[in-house]
């Protein structure tokens, strides 16, 4: 099988939460429900490929050679998961991916595997589409790489109101498509990003023309982007808890280059108070020691 490397520093915290909160919730709410679910629309392998560069000798240290590591992804912690998940659905594009998720779900022989191959959204819809919820409850994991989670795939979960989506949003992939300067902002990027958050107003958010003046009058007019990946962040997370009955404050996670690059959602769907209760105090208990200030730039919470 093909390694699959993917992530960065934050991927390890990132898996940490998901295997945190998945443990937790099926912990808690096994004697409540007679199926609990776990749904990965962008499953990956099963397996995290780190790469360990090779270190030249130093003064103090031999030379070490370039290593390959093999950690879980977020499909093996799942199946790992205590007390287990009574059905677990993998969902990825790549043949590849779901070849090496069969072979992963072949070696759990008595669990409810199910291996989906195609589009995350489409895949989500067939899903969402067969299923009736009562007596049922589920985790979803949407980790893609880029934007490719489309809003009306957010609609179809929320009105389950029986699943909690954690949801890694790129913010380097908006801060990408929402060129500095809108000249350069082409339908295609417009699209991909009213697809992702359902709404054409991030374009009047995010943009401002500016009319520099002198004594004479106006000299110089302006139109650029203003916000920045904090304002983005806010303005998502204003989108999702327009559709969500709550959601948590998102952690913010950042490459290795330091730059703010995902923002990690926890969002839930199920209105009811009680619901809303445990998911928030399961995920608060998760999130909270990891939100420091420089994880955080968005108000009110
Ligand atoms: C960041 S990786 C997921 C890693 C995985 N959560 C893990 O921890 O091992 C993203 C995965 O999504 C798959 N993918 C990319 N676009 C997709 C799409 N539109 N629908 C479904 N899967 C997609 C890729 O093949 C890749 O396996």
């Amino acid at each position: 099988m093909d390694d699959h490397e993917f992530g960065g520093v934050s991927t390890d915290l990132k898996l940490k939460l998901i295997e945190d909160y998945l443990t937790a919730f099926s912990t808690a709410l096994r004697p409540y429900f007679s199926e609990l679910w776990y749904i990965d629309a962008f499953a990956g392998t099963g397996v995290r490929t780190v790469k360990h560069k090779a270190q030249p000798e130093t003064l103090f240290m031999p030379a070490i050679e370039e290593r390959m590591e093999r950690l879980r992804g977020s499909a093996r912690i799942a199946l790992d998961v205590k007390p287990p998940f009574d059905r677990v659905v993998f969902m990825d594009k790549k043949k590849a991916h779901c070849k090496a998720l069969e072979a992963l779900a072949s070696s759990y022989p008595n669990r409810r595997i199910d291996v989906v191959k195609g589009d995350a959204n489409d895949a989500i819809r067939a899903e969402l589409a067969e299923r009736r919820w009562a007596g049922k409850r589920a985790v979803m994991f949407l980790d893609p790489y880029g934007m490719a989670v489309d809003w009306s795939t957010l609609q179809l979960i929320r009105d389950t109101e029986a699943i909690d989506v954690w949801y890694l949003v790129s913010l380097a992939g908006l801060f990408r498509q929402a060129s500095h300067d809108p000249a350069n902002l082409t339908p295609k990027k417009k699209a991909a990003i009213t697809r992702m958050l359902g709404t054409p107003e991030w374009e009047d958010a995010w943009y401002a023309r500016e009319t520099k003046t002198d004594l004479l009058g106006p000299v110089d007019e302006t139109h650029q982007r203003i916000a920045d990946v904090a304002a983005m962040e806010t303005f998502v997370e204003g989108r999702l808890k327009s559709l969500f009955p709550k959601v948590l404050p998102p952690l913010r996670l950042r490459s290795d280059k330091n730059v703010p690059s995902f923002s990690l959602f926890l969002a839930i769907s199920n209105p009811e108070p009680k619901a809303i209760g445990l998911a928030t105090k399961i995920g608060n208990h998760i999130l909270k020691p990891k939100l420091s200030p420089a994880s955080r730039h968005t108000s009110g919470r």
